[in-house]
């Protein structure tokens, strides 16, 4: 049986603080939050905090801000929108990747446990580092490529059929919540595309003014890069934009069997 050694510093030492919520605080909930500073030579170790809910807003990244705002000022987290469309806020929470601006604290029984997204080389606390998933992104080419040129000025138009081929892949905010759900993006993320960068690639494959399809079937054309998907479907049950990576890379397949014939 293969085994694995984590490496020294990602043990979780489960000591960290307790911040206590101040005398009569209403309704208190309890977080769990992950805490690493690589600069500090310590491992990563949980804090946990009690928050007053009547004084808190409605979402986990509300009570993120609170603890940031009232409590410990270090804790180090991304965000951007607030509203479920930059994608910067992807955690794990309570065992789910999910957008921490999205996700009521209402809706999660008991105490919250937070960790960055799984998988993920951590910069800080519930930072990870995203400068591979980026890298993957851009092999992809993720931009219109065409050959033919068209009168200067004018547009390439689609009928309405054809931009509807592009529902449910124009939508993806590039969170991660899926490849960092994906088993065989855990274990081949250097070779393996992974269910987002694989669910833009077909946004371009479906595109019915893009030029380049065979180009870009041949990139992909590959044991690890398409095919290490094994339709496991953890990508389709995260997807905080209610997205099917896996019917992508389906469909993908399927391209690649059909031009094959
Ligand atoms: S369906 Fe494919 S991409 Fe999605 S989680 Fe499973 S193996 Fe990963
Ligand atoms: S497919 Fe969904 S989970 Fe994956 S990156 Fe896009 S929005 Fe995030
Ligand atoms: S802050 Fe932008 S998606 Fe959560």
């Amino acid at each position: 049986m293969a085994t694995f050694t984590l490496p020294k510093n990602s043990k979780i030492r489960d000591k960290g603080e307790v911040h206590r919520a101040a005398e009569g605080a209403g309704r208190v909930k309890k977080f769990k939050i992950y805490r690493y500073n690589p600069d500090s030579g310590s491992n990563p170790h949980y804090d946990r905090f009690e928050v007053d809910l009547d004084a808190c807003g409605p979402m986990v990244l509300d009570a993120l801000f609170k603890i940031k705002n009232e409590i410990d000022p270090t804790l180090t987290f991304r965000r951007s929108c607030r509203e479920g469309i930059c994608g910067s806020c992807a955690m794990n929470i309570n065992g789910s990747n999910a957008l921490a601006c999205t996700t009521a604290i209402e809706d999660l029984k008991g105490d919250i446990r937070i960790t960055p997204l799984p998988h993920m080389e951590v910069v800080k606390d519930l930072v990870p580092d995203f400068t591979h998933f980026y890298a993957q992104y851009a092999s992809i080419r993720p931009w219109l490529q065409t050959v033919t040129p068209t009168p200067s000025g004018e547009e390439r138009l689609q009928s309405p059929e054809q931009r509807e081929q592009l529902d449910g892949l124009y939508e993806c905010i590039l969170c991660a919540c899926c490849s960092t759900a994906c088993p065989s993006y855990w274990w081949n993320s250097d070779k393996f595309l992974g269910p987002a960068i694989l669910l833009q690639a077909y946004r371009w494959l479906a595109d019915s003014r893009d030029e380049m399809t065979g180009e870009r079937l041949d990139a992909l054309e590959d044991p690890y890069r398409l095919y290490r998907c094994h339709t496991i479907m953890n990508c389709a049950n995260v997807c905080p934009k209610g997205l099917s990576p896996a019917k992508a890379i389906a469909e993908t397949k399927k391209m690649m069997a059909e031009r094959a014939i």
